[in-house]
């Protein structure tokens, strides 16, 4: 079984995922799919799928405006919340910091969070990017969790470039997140692998060790993208 998560990111509309949902009803999987939509269109009846928000406040409540908590989305009946994603550290300036707070959140509001690390390109050419995978891991985490989490390795360089690391670098980074989670006492947590994943390259990513499913952007948002993704593996 592996995790096949969309992130439709500031796209599509309630008709879109309703139509997404009803489409999904037919597919022979025993994946387990994620939509982590837009927080307008959490709240629908999600079929077989889990729906999933993609930030979440550091507060419960208050004069943040804005902001949407962990209870709020925990209250549309959504399961997931993706946090720290590149974009967010990118344009809102999101430290391992802030994602280990919102982390914290998310689980005490019962949502399992989705916690995104990777390096960039300056990062990568600088010979950092082991580095950088495991200061994400270790300090994105809050200590003594017992409760369920993944993470997805995001290589900031290739989201939404057209463009993969080679299968090598793909082993050596899960390989690293599988050990630092294991060093935490957190063997077992499931581990995405997100950036330009489409139905021509999912199967063969999703046959790496320690990948156990993917964080799909562009190609999550129609279903004709989506469904052969989620059917490439068993
Ligand atoms: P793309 O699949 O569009 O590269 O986006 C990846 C991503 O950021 C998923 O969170």
């Amino acid at each position: 079984m592996k995790v096949i998560a969309g992130n439709w990111k500031m796209n599509g509309t309630t008709t879109g995922l309703k139509d997404m949902i009803s489409a999904l009803q037919n597919v022979d999987t025993e994946n387990k799919i994620i939509l982590c939509v837009p927080y307008t269109m959490l709240g629908l009846d999600s079929g077989r799928a889990f729906l999933g928000a993609q930030d979440v406040s550091t507060h419960d409540h208050g004069a943040y405006t804005g902001e949407v908590s962990a209870s709020m989305i925990a209250d549309t009946g959504a399961k997931y919340v993706i946090v720290g994603h590149s974009e967010r550290r990118q344009y809102h300036s999101e430290t391992n910091d802030v994602v280990r707070q919102k982390v914290s959140a998310a689980l005490s509001f019962g949502l399992t969070p989705i916690i995104c690390v990777g390096e960039t390109m300056e990062e990568k050419r600088a010979g950092k990017t082991m580095e950088i995978i495991e200061s994400g891991v270790r300090e994105s985490i809050p200590n003594d969790i017992d409760k369920d989490i993944i993470v997805a390795y995001e290589p900031r360089w290739a989201i939404g470039a057209g463009l993969t690391p080679t299968t090598e670098e793909i082993t050596e980074a899960h390989t690293l997140i599988a050990n630092t989670l294991s060093s935490m006492g957190l063997s077992g947590t499931p581990i995405l692998y997100g950036a330009s994943v489409k139905d021509s390259n999912a199967a063969e990513i999703m046959s790496i060790p320690n990948v156990d499913g993917v964080l799909v952007g562009g190609a999550s948002l129609k279903p004709d993208d989506f469904i052969p993704i989620i059917t490439s593996v068993k």
